[in-house]
């Protein structure tokens, strides 16, 4: 069994050779728990679901199966890269569904930001049963929980079962061989397994993903306008330096448009709003120094680039008043 407690004693995992003997340690126990059964996990491409996906592949191999769900609300770029590196690389069996269509239709029309968190965590809970369900015998079910995630469901802040609410007689025996680490930890055992770096060490991105930056009802084509200027932001976030030291950055396009000029022409279109902030735990945030001429570069490119857009604004405001994301 993995172990249940982070021991009192446990120092902390900062460098390799630490990585190491957390590594050999948790393929015996991770061994020993499941034998020559199967192993069921849900890879979003974050970094706790990506470490434990890594860990179970060289321990167990094939007797894992990953499910990536493509919600449709991820970053541009990152089912692909999830396919690229647990597919191609790891030689993981990765099942990917996407199921877009199925997301956006559901969310259609629907604007009320708790009512749009529930929409897409119930249908993500759908998903993953009805793949679940056609792998006959799955005993097991990975999670990447992590020892946080214990001691905040302990203080009752919030449960820590990522998966909680399959259909009850989907009854896993839980595999959780992260859940003794702090975040700092898993990247460092994740660095050791192979993992790419953008992977290891990417910013925090919600569970709804884009949809809480697609301000309101989303539509297909506003959410492209969110991704593709997320994606410049990212870019010339990570050609700046800025990568690495800004703790989240983002772009949000809200449900309304003004008036502009595009190519001598009125345009009525939308604008892009970018955020970047630090913080420590994101109870309290403050807005990043933009240079002012990354700025400008910034404002030249989403406006020619993104489709739809004809401003850019950015948001100066701390946590609190405002919170990090929109909705
Ligand atoms: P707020 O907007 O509350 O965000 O200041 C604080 C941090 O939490 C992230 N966040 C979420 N993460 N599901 C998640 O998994 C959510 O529904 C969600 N809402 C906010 C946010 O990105 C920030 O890092």
């Amino acid at each position: 069994m993995c172990d249940e407690r982070r021991p009192n004693d446990m120092e902390r995992i900062t460098t390799p050779e630490q990585a190491d003997d957390f590594i050999e340690h948790q393929y015996a126990s991770i061994r020993e728990q499941v034998g020559d059964r199967k192993v069921l996990l849900a890879l979003s491409g974050g970094v706790d679901s990506s470490v434990v996906a890594a860990l179970l592949i060289k321990a167990i191999g094939k007797q894992l199966v990953c499910v990536h769900v493509n919600h449709g609300l991820l970053r541009k770029g990152e089912p692909e890269q999830v396919i690229d590196v647990f597919r191609n690389q790891m030689r993981a069996n990765l099942i990917y569904v996407d199921a877009t269509d199925r997301f956006l239709d559901k969310l259609a029309g629907v604007s009320d930001p708790e009512t749009k968190r529930k929409i897409i965590g119930g249908e993500f809970i759908k998903v993953f049963a009805d793949e679940a369900g056609k792998l006959k015998g799955i005993k097991f079910l990975a999670q990447g929980t992590i020892w946080p995630d214990i001691l905040e469901s302990e203080k009752g802040i919030k449960a820590h079962h990522n998966a909680g609410g399959l259909p009850e007689d989907m009854d896993f025996e839980l595999v959780e061989p992260i859940k003794i680490l702090y975040k700092d930890e898993v990247r460092v055992v994740g660095e050791r397994l192979g993992l790419p770096k953008s992977m290891v060490y990417r910013q925090p991105f919600p569970g709804p993903g884009l949809g809480v930056r697609c301000v309101g009802a989303i539509t297909r084509d506003r959410l492209e306008a969110v991704r593709e200027s997320d994606a410049i932001l990212r870019e010339e976030f990570a050609k700046h330096g800025l990568e690495g030291k800004v703790w989240q950055y983002f772009t949000v396009v809200p449900d309304f448009k003004s008036t502009g000029i595009k190519d001598g022409k009125r345009s009525f279109e939308w604008p892009v709003i970018i955020r970047a902030v630090n913080t420590k735990d994101a109870m309290t945030a403050e807005v990043e120094d933009i240079p002012f001429e990354l700025m400008k570069h910034l404002v030249n490119r989403i406006t020619t680039e993104v489709k739809g857009v004809n401003r850019v604004l950015y948001d100066f405001t701390p946590k609190p008043t405002g919170t990090i994301e929109y909705e």
